[in-house]
């Protein structure tokens, strides 16, 4: 009998698409305790911050003194966002292995988030790649507006798989499609997802849902039927992208958690930690908890 329980792995990114968008200042030790505490509840990838210009996202401007200060776990990867050679070169400075390259599949959005169109972005993320392979970097790459742009609206589905196509090509690791503003509900999210595994196999890809219309968890779960076993959260539910009008925060990781043990899908990731983190987090920042789990008493929690 095979007993090997069946496994998703969680790229928690909280503390970069989650503090990306927060409108107060968050201090740069309440960032390097948030990434170390994730990392202490058993998540093996931790998004820690950004290498995009200050002048766009000054809420990561200390990406530098963040990769200083963290203590990194053995096993744990903290990958970092990098828009172009610029920012390559200050993560290879503070010694980042693992880093993300981003586009999107319309360029009515890529054009507000990063001033280029899909194309240019494509050529920009080649010469990234080919620097970053040279420095023997891991690289991750994301495909925004899988299921809607707020600029554009509909997102052909085919658009969305030649993106992913490309940054298969140029050597990405493993690519997360996401659902910027939260518009996706879980059947076209699956087409979506299929679609995208008939040309990258879906051992690389993952998925990464924002919770604006309250569909991500039901999304992760047609996804997981499908056989992805990837999937992004912020922990808190934190976060959304401050060049996407109306997108609200991610799916929280603490609820993600709570459907994968139910589903008896390994994560390695202890829930009571990560509720408390979330509960921290949600303290520091002087927010009421959006995400289900957070809202509830530890001991009070059903136990399945
Ligand atoms: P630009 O203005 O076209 O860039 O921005 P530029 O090359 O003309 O440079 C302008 C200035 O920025 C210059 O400084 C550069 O030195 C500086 P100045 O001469 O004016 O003093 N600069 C930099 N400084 C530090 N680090 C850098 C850097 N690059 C340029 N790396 C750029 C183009 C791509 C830089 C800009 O648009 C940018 O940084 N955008 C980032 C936006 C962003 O971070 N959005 C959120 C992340 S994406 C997301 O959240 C979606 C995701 O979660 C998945 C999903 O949910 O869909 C991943
Ligand atoms: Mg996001």
């Amino acid at each position: 009998m095979n007993t090997a329980r069946d496994a998703v792995r969680i790229v928690e990114v909280g503390p970069r698409d989650g503090l990306q968008n927060e409108a107060r200042e968050v201090p740069t030790d309440t960032k390097i305790a948030l990434i170390q505490r994730l990392a202490a509840c058993g998540h093996s990838e931790v998004e820690a911050t950004s290498f995009v210009s200050p002048k766009w996202i000054p809420q990561l401007a200390d990406a530098e003194p963040v990769m200083a200060g963290l203590v990194r776990r053995h096993g744990v990867r903290y990958p970092v966002l990098v828009p172009n050679e610029q920012g390559l070169d200050r993560a290879v400075a503070a010694g980042a292995q693992d880093i993300a390259v981003f586009t999107a599949a319309s360029s009515a959005f890529t054009r507000k988030n990063i001033n280029c169109d899909v194309v240019q972005s494509l050529q920009r993320i080649a010469r990234v790649m080919d620097r970053a392979r040279d420095h023997g970097l891991s690289v991750r790459g994301y495909v925004s507006t899988v299921l809607g742009c707020p600029y554009q609206g509909a997102v052909p589905i085919k658009d969305v798989v030649q993106v992913a196509r490309v940054l298969h090509e140029l050597g990405c690791r493993e690519i997360s499609l996401g659902d910027t503003i939260g518009v996706g509900t879980p059947h076209k999210a699956r087409a979506m997802l299929e679609a995208c595994a008939s040309e990258v196999p879906m051992a690389q890809l993952a998925v990464h849902f924002h919770d604006t219309y309250g569909q991500a968890l039901a999304n992760v779960f047609a996804c997981i039927e499908a056989g992805v076993r990837v999937v992004d959260a912020s922990v808190a539910g934190l976060g959304g992208c401050p060049y996407a009008q109306g997108a609200s925060g991610n799916l929280a990781s603490e609820d993600l958690v709570y459907l994968l043990n139910g589903l008896g899908i390994e994560t390695g990731v202890d829930l009571d930690a990560l509720c408390d983190t979330a509960r921290w987090i949600n303290t520091e920042l002087g927010r009421e908890p959006v995400s289900k789990l957070a809202r509830i008493e530890n001991a009070r929690r059903f136990r399945a």
